[in-house]
């Protein structure tokens, strides 16, 4: 794959893959920007469904037949696929384990593996501005140990206020000798902004685990273990393009005790594992890189839009700076509030001309918006004309 040389063309290159889409080309009339919430899925990833279904379903890891042994190599080529995907140079050490979503992988690792790498008087530091279910599972470890008579004191991640970003200067002065545990995000949820992950690792030290919620990155940019120094990423394949019920969490294995799911696993959810490795094959064909720079590129033209209208705020940071900006970076996610129309009456405004956004509290964390917003979060399916269109009808709402 060669990586997006500045000033190409991506319009011909897009408009192929938006081809792709059945759901998307067979309703034209409609423009779907709620990619933050579960991205539509390329005809690849439909047909790799069908295709197991039709030739090879049976139980993993148990039988002896053919059908077993295909879903059995499906499990474990796909394990190797999530690795390959987010850059793990394969050297070892490193697991895959397959999830039915970040919720689930984020518990996952609160529940089995947290409890046994904390000491008594131990710091954690928890994003509590970010997604509910990176806040959620941490708290409950907390209380978890503290039944137990181990107490861990929860740090909460500072942010900038104005761009969405994390304070890494602050946290730098926030993190001791017994921050041992970061739990952090990649691309925000609500703000969109890419949460420059690196300048974690260099404010907490080089001991400390962190743990990404990689749910908004995975399938949008390039995520790469190997230049983002964490030990677990976590993510969800039904926003990068595969079925709901499938996800994986990627775990280093080198800063703390071996992550070992507890429990039996069961069943794993094959066809949702035949479609994640169809659409990470599909992501990778496609360039992730481009699909970065074709999203923030949308994101960059409401932004400049929004900006022209006085009636509407944009949340985080109100630019949407260039791929090589030095500062806050946005992604493929704009949320907006209008100054008097409540952000859910926008929502159906909106949806009556043929938008699908999200509008409401997004799941954010205590500390994050006090109100709703109308979120509107692309992929690699839509359009400038849709961004115009949509821009046309919020400057007809005065
Ligand atoms: N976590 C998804 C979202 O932010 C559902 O919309």
């Amino acid at each position: 794959m060669t990586a997006p040389t500045a000033g190409e063309d991506l319009g011909a290159w897009q408009r192929e893959l938006r081809a792709r889409f059945p759901i998307v080309t067979g309703h034209p009339e409609l423009a779907y920007l709620d990619s933050a919430a579960t991205a539509q899925k390329p005809q690849a990833v439909l047909d790799a469904v069908q295709t197991y279904l039709t030739t090879s379903n049976a139980n993993s890891a148990r039988g002896t037949y053919t059908w077993a042994n295909r879903t059995t190599e499906l499990v474990e080529r796909t394990r190797e696929r999530v690795a390959r995907f987010l850059g793990d140079p394969g050297s070892g050490g490193s697991v895959v384990h397959f999830t039915g979503g970040t919720t689930e992988g984020l518990r996952t690792i609160a529940r089995d593996w947290l409890p046994g790498f904390l000491r008594d008087g131990d710091e954690i530091v928890v994003p509590d501005a970010d997604h509910q279910a990176n806040i959620v599972p941490w708290l409950e470890a907390q209380r978890q140990l503290a039944r137990e008579g181990v107490r861990v004191r929860v740090v909460p991640m500072p942010y900038q206020s104005g761009s969405g970003d994390y304070d890494h200067r602050a946290l730098a002065e926030r993190a001791g000798p017994r921050t041992r545990f970061v739990a952090t995000t990649h691309v925000h949820h609500v703000y969109g902004g890419d949460m420059n992950v690196q300048r974690i690792r260099r404010a907490v030290g080089p001991d400390a685990v962190i743990c990404l919620d990689a749910a908004q990155s995975v399938g949008h940019l390039p995520v790469s273990v190997a230049e983002l120094d964490v030990d677990f990423v976590v993510f969800s394949g039904h926003k990068a393009l595969a079925l709901p019920g499938s996800g994986a969490v990627w775990a280093r294995q080198a800063r703390g005790p071996a992550f070992v799911p507890g429990g039996w696993s069961g069943t794993p959810n094959t066809v949702g594992i035949a479609s994640l490795e169809a659409a990470l094959d599909w992501l990778d064909a496609a360039g992730v890189d481009r699909i970065e720079r074709w999203t923030a590129d949308l994101a960059s033209r409401l932004t400049d839009g929004l900006r022209r209208l006085d009636a509407y705020e944009i949340l985080g940071c109100p630019l949407s700076l260039a791929a090589d900006a030095p500062v806050q970076r946005r992604q493929g996610i704009v949320s907006l509030r209008h100054h008097a129309i409540d952000s859910g009456d926008l929502g159906f405004i909106l949806f009556s001309h043929g938008f699908m956004v999200r509008s409401d509290h997004h799941c954010q964390g205590d500390a994050g918006e006090k109100t709703g917003s109308v979120r509107v979060s692309l992929h690699v399916y839509n359009t400038a004309e849709e961004i115009d269109r949509l821009l046309s009808v919020l400057a007809s709402l005065g």
